[in-house]
Formats: structure tokens, sequence, C-alpha cells
């Protein structure tokens, strides 16, 4: 587009189509829906658990038999899917809990399908909230120092989605950042007859301190050290289309960037270079914790901040946007 063929002041006054509402929704390009929007799930074992998340207002930790209400609300504001992540009683140091047939995860899906059957039930395929040292996978020691023990693991996660899959989720999404899970899930899930289960990998998933409130709500802190052997240095973008284009050889099915709101570039990166692929955003915990207590403190309004940041997101090239902003600003978009 040649600047100089559009015209010029005084002839063009690009306020003209700004001075009603209805013009500016003429022209509007970006429109978040209901069905772009995914809400996390933190299912804690255990019964009649209903505990208020102090850092993340309108979020709790839930036990399976208080699911009910929250997927009724969901399901009424036409949210077109949730994200599970488990909070097991017991934790050991290989995560078995993860694969349990009868983990919390599994009874939350076959609970949320019995009250929802059409909504979309994205699980989250990780080591960190069953491991009672918080890490994404096995570790093992070397020297003095304990590390992640990154193919051990690729089997404990293959075993996570076919356990999944078979109590009837729709789609598994590997967040742990191991080199090779992928093509590990695939396999498995192939191996057990659910060739038909798509992969959401968190391919590019960025080693962030906005998952400070995440780590809160799920239990899943690391008790020593941090994830940077494992999650991409923040400042690195290259090394997310690198990520991104061997996840797809590996065969995943959609891809996804995280954090959002601090990483648009590279939302906007990864649809240039793959356009044909599915792309989703997790506007994380400590994105949306930050807004809201702005919001608390009367320094912004959270609802509109959340609507802006989130059409961003959109317009940068997300596809869909996993966030925890969806029940305060859903009923907004109507
Ligand atoms: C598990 C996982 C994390 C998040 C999603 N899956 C935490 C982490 O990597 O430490 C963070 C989500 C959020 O902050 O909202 N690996």
């Amino acid at each position: 587009m040649s600047v100089t063929n559009l015209g010029q002041y005084p002839d063009v006054r690009l306020r003209r189509l700004r001075r009603t509402p209805a013009l500016r929704k003429l022209i509007r390009q970006t429109l978040l829906t209901p069905n772009d929007l995914v809400s996390p799930l933190f299912i804690k074992e255990g019964r009649n658990i209903k505990t208020p998340i102090s850092s993340m207002p309108s979020h709790f930790q839930l036990s399976i038999d208080q699911l009910k209400d929250e997927i009724k609300t969901l399901t009424s504001l036409n949210i077109l899917g949730v994200i599970l992540f488990g909070i097991p009683e017991k934790k050991d140091s290989v995560a078995s809990g993860s694969y349990a047939p009868n983990s919390v995860i599994c009874d939350a899906i076959k609970t949320i399908k019995d009250i929802a059957p059409d909504l979309l039930v994205i699980t989250d395929l990780c080591c960190c909230e069953y491991t009672d040292h918080g890490h994404c996978g096995v570790i093992h020691q070397k020297g003095n120092v304990w590390e992640v023990d990154n193919d051990p693991t690729l089997e404990i996660l293959a075993r996570q989605a076919v356990a999944h899959a078979e109590v009837g989720a729709d789609l598994v999404a590997p967040s742990g950042m191991m080199d090779g899970q992928i093509q590990a899930i695939r396999k498995g899930l192939d191996q057990s007859n659910f060739s038909d289960i798509p992969i959401l990998s968190y391919a590019v998933k960025y080693c962030s301190t906005f998952y400070g409130p995440f780590r809160e709500a799920a239990e899943g802190a690391p008790k020593f050290g941090d994830r940077k052997t494992y999650q991409i240095d923040p400042a690195n973008a290259d090394e997310a289309l690198r990520e991104a284009a061997l996840d797809l050889k590996e065969g995943a099915d959609l891809l996804m960037v995280k954090p959002a709101q601090t990483y648009l570039d590279i939302i906007y990166r990864i649809k240039q270079a793959f356009p044909g692929v599915p792309l989703g955003a997790y506007h994380v915990s400590g994105e949306f914790s930050a807004i809201m207590a702005a919001g608390e403190k009367g320094w912004l309004d959270p609802i509109a901040t959340g609507l802006e940041v989130l059409t961003s997101i959109k317009r940068s090239g997300a596809d869909f946007i996993i966030n925890y902003f969806n029940k305060l600003i859903v009923p907004k978009l109507i």
C-alpha cells in the first residue's frame, strides 16, 4: 500500500470514520467473540472445596463436586472451552499421580463431559503439579546438581495423554517444554487408537515471572532452582520459530505462545511463519493479576483493559486465547 496514493489532508480526514459507534463498528477489523476464549480451571482433589485464589479474583481451586456451577456459568456465556489443571492430594518424585486412570483430572473430565458434552475440554500435560520437587519432569543428580531428565519424562507425558483421552478429553496440551514431547505423545496416542485426538503444543513457552500467581493456584512451584533449563529465555525470538517448526514436524496440530501480552511480536512472527497452523496464546496468571491489582487500586479499569489486551492479542495473530478474564469480559462483548 503506497501512502502517496491514499490522498492527504484536507481531502482525507480519518476522523470522519470515527464519529459514531456504528461507523466505528463498520470498520472494526478485530472482533473478539466467546468462541475465541478458553478458561483455565484449577481442580483440587477432595470434597467441598471452593477456595478463592487471592491473587486471581473470580478464580477458585474447586473440587469436582463444586464444578457444576462454574461449568454452567461458562457455558451460559458461550465460552468455547476449558483447560484443566489438577492439584492432587499426594505427590511423588516421578509424578505417578499424573497418569493414574482415577486421577483428579480424569474424574474432572468425566464430570465436565456429563454436565456439558459440547464444552471443549483441553488438558494440560505436565508434571509440575504432581512432583514433590515441583519440576516439569523427573529429575536426576549430576555431580551436586539436580537436573530435569528429558527422555524419561516423555513416557510419563505420553501416559498422561492416553489417560486423559480414555475418559473423553478433546485436546491435549503439553506444557513442560521437554524436547521431543510432541513426537512421544503422538506416538503414545496413536498406539492406543487415539490418532484422532489433536495436540495443542505450548511450543513457545518462555521462562516468565508472570507465572507466579498460577504456581500458587496450582501448587506447582519448583522447590529448588528455576525452569531456565527448559523454558525459553525471554530475550530470544528466533528460538521461538525453531521450537514451533520442530513441534510441527513432530505432529503438533495447533501451536501456542505463552505468555501473550508481553510477547505480541512472537505471536505475530509465528502466525506469519506458519499461516495455516491454528495459533493460540495464553494470557497468563501474572498478566491478569497485574491488571486486576491495578484495578483494585483504582488506577485503571480492569475490564476495559482486559478487553483491550485480549483484542490486541487476537489482532497480533492469535486465533484463540486462554485467559482468566472470560467471566468478567464476555458479558461486555454481547
Ligand atoms: C505447567 C504450567 C504453568 C502454566 C501453565 N502450565 C506454570 C509453569 O510453567 O511454571 C502457567 C499459566 C499461568 O501462569 O497462567 N507447566
